[in-house]
């Protein structure tokens, strides 16, 4: 899976793709795990219900349950297992490639995930212009695109307007977890999250001690760049409330 600069996520509210998956089903796993299958439709957020946004509208009669986003999700190893995990928790999956979207999609229907949720759009401007502002309990973004190149640094997702957004998205105490193999963007990240008023640095733990039987990260770009031996960089920061 080569996915480094293969698929800018366009800028812009109109993020919106028209080639949706459709009802068939893509399998790309040979083992077909047990219990109740859903239809992709019971696992994905159609573009539609960006207007007039509402938690509600993704997980309709969720009560109080908590909030988890990922951006980002790829082949979905971390959001499977931790969704599994943690089956009071609302997860949404936001993924821009349309294949790695479907595969995800496909991927927790075929588990039977009744949890999670899929989207397919541009995650910075999700956060920056749709997501309800103290909503989330968790946001984890791992291994976000480096665009290692300078002229590409603009297409980064760690951008302020960005991190002030996600920061907003945020409840009191909720947390957002990133980590990269990447150093040089992990310093501007790790800035950027340090900086913020309205973030605290706190311990990259994702919330599992206090839940046994929880996944690890471990996601797949995790998994492959740990066998090949590369560093790791990790940053968890905390919303505090303001006085
Ligand atoms: C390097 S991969 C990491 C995948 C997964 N998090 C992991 O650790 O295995 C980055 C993923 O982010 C997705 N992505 C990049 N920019 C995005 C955006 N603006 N909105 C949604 N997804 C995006 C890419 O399509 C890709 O699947």
């Amino acid at each position: 899976m080569n996915l480094t600069n293969a698929n800018p996520a366009p800028e812009g509210p109109a993020a919106r793709p028209s080639d949706r998956t459709s009802s068939s089903r893509v399998t790309h796993e040979s083992a077909r795990p047990p219990g109740a299958q859903l239809e992709l439709s019971d696992v994905t957020v159609e573009p539609a219900l960006l207007d007039g946004f509402g938690w509600e509208r993704v997980f309709p009669g969720r009560g109080d349950r908590p909030i988890e986003l990922e951006i980002g999700t790829g082949k979905a190893r971390f959001l499977l297992h931790r969704a599994r995990s943690m089956q009071q928790h609302c997860f949404l999956g936001i993924e821009w490639a349309n294949e790695f979207y479907r595969f995800a999609a496909d991927r927790m229907a075929r588990w039977g995930v009744r949890n999670v949720r899929m989207l397919r759009t541009d995650a910075g401007v999700f956060v920056r212009t749709v997501c309800p502002r103290r909503s989330l309990t968790a946001l984890h973004i791992y291994h976000p695109d480096p665009w290692p190149k300078a002229r590409h640094h603009k297409r980064r997702l760690f951008q302020p307007a960005f991190v002030s957004a996600a920061a907003e998205c945020l409840v009191d105490g909720g947390r957002m977890f990133v980590q990269t193999d990447h150093a040089e963007y992990f310093t501007i990240i790790a800035g950027l999250l340090r900086n913020h008023p309205d973030l605290a640095a706190v311990p990259f733990e994702p919330d599992l001690a206090e839940r046994p039987g929880a996944a690890a990260i471990g996601t797949n770009f995790e998994e492959k760049y740990i066998r090949e031996g590369r560093s790791i960089h990790r940053i968890a920061v905390e919303r505090r409330p303001r006085l």
